[in-house]
C-alpha cells in the first residue's frame, strides 16, 4: 500500500509510478483524514510506502496529523519506506517520518528524494514550461532508482539534501508563523466565483463568502493548491506569484482528482 499526499501532482505521480511497479494500490491520505479510514492491517509480503511533499524543510501538517492518526495492524514486520518530493533541499523529512512511525511501534526501513519543480512559486519561478519539462524529465531518473531500491527492499537513507535537525525546526517554526498570516488572496475582478478552490482544498480551509474564497488562517497549510489550480489564475500570494506561473504535473488532472476524493 502506498500512501500520498499531493497538492500538485508530483507526489501523487510518484506513488502511481512505484504503484505500477509493485502492484500495490494508493491510497490519498487526503481522502483518509476526511473519511476517517485510519485503520489499515497489511496482508503479509505488502510494503508500506509514504510518498509526500516537503514543506519548509519538513513535513506537511497534513502528514503530521495522518502519522498521528493511523493505525496499522500487521502480519509480519512490513517494509515501511518514505519517499519525499522536493524543489530545493529535503531537510529533515524522512527523519521526522522515522520518529513518527516509531512511535507506532514500527521501523522505518529507508527513505527516499525526489527532486521535482518547485512548487512554493512565492520564490521559484515555474513559468517557463520547457524548464519545467526538463526537471521533470530529469525526476524519471531518481523515481526508476527509488523503484529498483523498494522493489529489492533496501535499507537505509537514500535522501539528497538533507538538513540537520536544528535546522529544520527553525525551517518547520517559521512555516507554522507564517501559515497564520497567510497572504493567500483572491483577484475579486478575475474571479470567475465557480468555487473549485474551496471544493478541492485538501482541509477545508476555504469558504465561499459573497461568492469570493476567504482563507481560514488556522487551518491553511499554504499548500498553493488553490493558486496552481484555479482556472483563471485569480489566487495569488504575493506580487511575485502572478509571475512565476501555475504548476500541476501533466499527470495530474482534475477529473482524476475528483474520482479519487468523490468530489462529483
Ligand atoms: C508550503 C510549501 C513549502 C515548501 N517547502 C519546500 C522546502 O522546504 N524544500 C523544498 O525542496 N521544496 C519545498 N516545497 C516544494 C515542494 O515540496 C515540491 O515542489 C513537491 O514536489 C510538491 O509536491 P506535490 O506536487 O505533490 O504537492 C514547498 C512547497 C510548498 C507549497
Amino acid at each position: 500500500m502506498i500512501f500520498y499526499f499531493t497538492a500538485s501532482g508530483n507526489s501523487k505521480y510518484v506513488a502511481d509510478r512505484l504503484a505500477y511497479a509493485t502492484g500495490e494500490k494508493t491510497k490519498s491520505i487526503t481522502k483518509c483524514l476526511q473519511t476517517g479510514q485510519l485503520d489499515f492491517e497489511i496482508p503479509s509480503g505488502e510494503n508500506v510506502g509514504f510518498v509526500c511533499p516537503v514543506y519548509s524543510w519538513s513535513l506537511p501538517s497534513i502528514v503530521w496529523d495522518f502519522f498521528e492518526k493511523v493505525h496499522f495492524k500487521t502480519a509480519a514486520d512490513p517494509y515501511f519506506y518514505y519517499v519525499t518530493t522536493y524543489g530545493t533541499i529535503s531537510g529533515d523529512t524522512g527523519r521526522a517520518a522515522e520518529k513518527e512511525l516509531l512511535k507506532k511501534g514500527f521501523v522505518l526501513q529507508a527513505q527516499y528524494s525526489v527532486k521535482m519543480p518547485d512548487t512554493w512559486t512565492v520564490i521559484f519561478d515555474l513559468s517557463d514550461k520547457e524548464k519545467v519539462q526538463k526537471k521533470n524529465k530529469k525526476a524519471e531518473e531518481a523515481i526508476d532508482s527509488v523503484i529498483a531500491k523498494v522493489k529489492e527492499q533496501a535499507i537505509g537513507d537514500y535522501m539528497e539534501r538533507e538538513l540537520p535537525y536544528f535546522l529544520a525546526a527553525i525551517g518547520r517554526k517559521k512555516y507554522e508563523k507564517d501559515r497564520q498570516t497567510s497572504h493567500l488572496h483572491v483577484d475579486k475582478e478575475k474571479c470567475i466565483s465557480c468555487g473549485l478552490c474551496a471544493k478541492d482544498c485538501p482541509i477545508k480551509a476555504i469558504e465561499m463568502q459573497e461568492k469570493h474564497p476567504v482563507w481560514l488562517k488556522e487551518k491553511c497549510m499554504m499548500c498553493l493548491r488553490c493558486l496552481h489550480h484555479c482556472p483563471v489564475f485569480a489566487i495569488q500570494y504575493d506580487q511575485k506569484t502572478q509571475h512565476h506561473g501555475q504548476y500541476v504535473h501533466k499527470k495530474f488532472s482534475r477529473i482524476l482528482y475528483e474520482k479519487e476524493h468523490d468530489l462529483r
